[in-house]
């Protein structure tokens, strides 16, 4: 049974394939559609926590292959709460093809994937975003049709996003600087989980509190959320550990000029970005959200066939 719950679980053989397949649907659909391959085929999505982009993209994904997806929303499960997760796993298999799950604890996307008989997508948990980081490697390998050597630069929270990140340049051979107030840098596990293919792959970390220090010569700009969703009552104080880790144009400025500013969304315009800057000549975060469509298709084909 394969699983989608973090990238240092795939081989970056099995990564590279999933890009080049998320191009092959991408290019397929946008020349008259893809083939319903899925045909008779559901996947359940269960969430705990909002979400746009992942719940759209998911279930567009499932219908341009023949399929289709059902929305379970925190209120209607109640994972772990009304029912055990283990149970929940068994009984969704029993009516569905795979489970996409976005979660708060990890370790509730790891039993899930531990009981249920079909695969299982992490939509998101506390430590780790998958699948946007594949989406954000297609996107950054369309940009400058390589990923190898390029230099990708993280400011803000070292938190799930950033840490999928990590594990993504650590497969491709990326320069991964991260600018992070104490107290927000990415736990060291994460670069425990990425450092085996860093080895590998030639890919090198860089620690920073200075954001200009992180982002000088970058090829790539990237930022998320200061409070990410659970956070909500941490807002004040991490409103203001943050308040120099802004991607502007002063920042930007530091960055390569042909430099992409990439953002998983959704963006809090005037906080880790501002308006010029998400709207400007080196955004690519339109680019990037709709990435996620095709590089979803490429996770379900590779897991659901
Ligand atoms: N980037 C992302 O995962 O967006 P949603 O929270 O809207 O799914
Ligand atoms: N770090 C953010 C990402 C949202 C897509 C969060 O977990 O809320």
């Amino acid at each position: 049974m394969k699983h989608f719950l973090k990238l240092s679980d795939w081989s970056s053989k099995d990564l590279w394939h999933l890009i080049q397949l998320a191009i092959h649907l991408k290019m397929e659909w946008k020349a008259g559609g893809n083939k319903p391959i899925f045909k008779d085929k559901i996947l359940a999505m269960v969430f705990q926590k909002p979400s746009l982009r992942t719940r759209v993209s998911f279930e567009v994904a499932m219908k341009h292959l023949g399929g289709d997806a059902i929305m379970l929303s925190p209120d209607e499960i109640g994972l772990g709460k009304r029912e055990s997760i283990a149970d929940v796993a068994r009984v969704l298999s029993g009516y569905t093809q795979g489970i996409m799950a976005r979660v708060f604890d990890h370790e509730h996307v790891e039993q899930l994937a531990q009981w249920a008989s079909v695969p299982v997508i992490n939509g998101l948990s506390d430590s780790h975003h998958p699948c946007q980081a594949m989406g954000d490697l297609l996107t950054i390998y369309e940009q400058f049709g390589r990923l190898q050597g390029l230099k990708i630069a993280f400011v803000g929270d070292g938190n799930n996003v950033a840490a999928s990140l990590l594990e993504a340049a650590a497969h491709f051979g990326m320069h991964f600087t991260v600018a992070s107030p104490d107290g927000y840098m990415l736990p060291e596990e994460a670069y425990e989980e990425a450092r085996p293919f860093a080895e590998d792959s030639g890919a090198t970390f860089e620690m920073f509190n200075d954001p200009r220090a992180a982002v000088k010569g970058a090829d790539v700009l990237y930022t998320d959320t200061w409070v990410s969703m659970g956070q909500e009552s941490e807002t004040k104080t991490r409103e203001a550990a943050f308040a120099g880790y802004q991607i502007n144009d002063t920042l930007l400025k530091h960055a390569s000029k042909n430099a992409i500013v990439m953002h998983c969304l959704p963006a809090h315009r005037g906080q880790e970005i501002t308006d010029a800057v998400a709207d400007g000549e080196h955004s690519a975060l339109f680019p990037q959200a709709e990435n996620r469509l095709h590089i979803q298709k490429a996770i379900l084909v590779h897991v659901m066939s």
